[in-house]
């Protein structure tokens, strides 16, 4: 009896820990990990390989079909061509495999850093976009229509 109370005890404390250990996430070294490799660690990309994402999503950001783009490209990835700053970009983003706290501190991260946005895409948008589940093709088409909307 009281070393199952003891293991309970145990089991509580690893589950807490793993429950809090994403909500700490920092943003700044999953960038480095995940995607500086083909965005840069400036965030200014690669022509070629990848788009830059320094100033260029702050309108983005501010508009609620922007959130959930941005939720999107990270979530279910993104492949087709784009025009970032003028310069077109054929590539393939892939799906990042991380957890929805952790993609919210990597997008909080490129907002507050590279864009100036204070305000963070919340975790919950990651989840809600990994319901829907887009096509990288279908990410593609929301960023057309989401620029129509709010502009580059
Ligand atoms: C293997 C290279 C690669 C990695 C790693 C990568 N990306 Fe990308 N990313 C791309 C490419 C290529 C595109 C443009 C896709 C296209 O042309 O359709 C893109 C597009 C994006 C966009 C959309 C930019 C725009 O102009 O709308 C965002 C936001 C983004 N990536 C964020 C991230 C984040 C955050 C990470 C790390 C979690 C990451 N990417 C990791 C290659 C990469």
């Amino acid at each position: 009896m009281h070393g199952r109370r003891l293991i309970s005890a145990g089991s509580i404390a690893l589950l807490t820990l793993a429950a809090s250990g994403p909500l700490h996430a920092d943003g700044a070294k999953l960038y480095e990990a995940n995607c500086a490799v083909c965005h840069q660690p400036d965030g200014n990309g690669s022509e070629g390989i990848a788009p830059p994402l320094a100033e260029v999503l702050a309108k983005r950001a501010q508009s609620a079909a922007g959130r959930e783009y941005l939720a999107q490209v990270v979530v279910s990835g993104m492949v087709g061509t784009i025009t970032s700053r003028g310069i077109k970009y054929n590539g393939n983003m892939p799906a990042a495999n991380l957890s929805d706290q952790e993609l919210a501190a990597v997008m909080g991260h490129v907002l507050s850093t590279f864009n100036k946005v204070s305000q963070p895409i919340p975790a919950e948008f990651f989840s809600a976009a990994r319901a829907k589940a887009l096509s990288p093709s279908a990410v593609r088409q929301l960023r057309e229509r989401v620029l129509a909307e709010v502009g580059e």
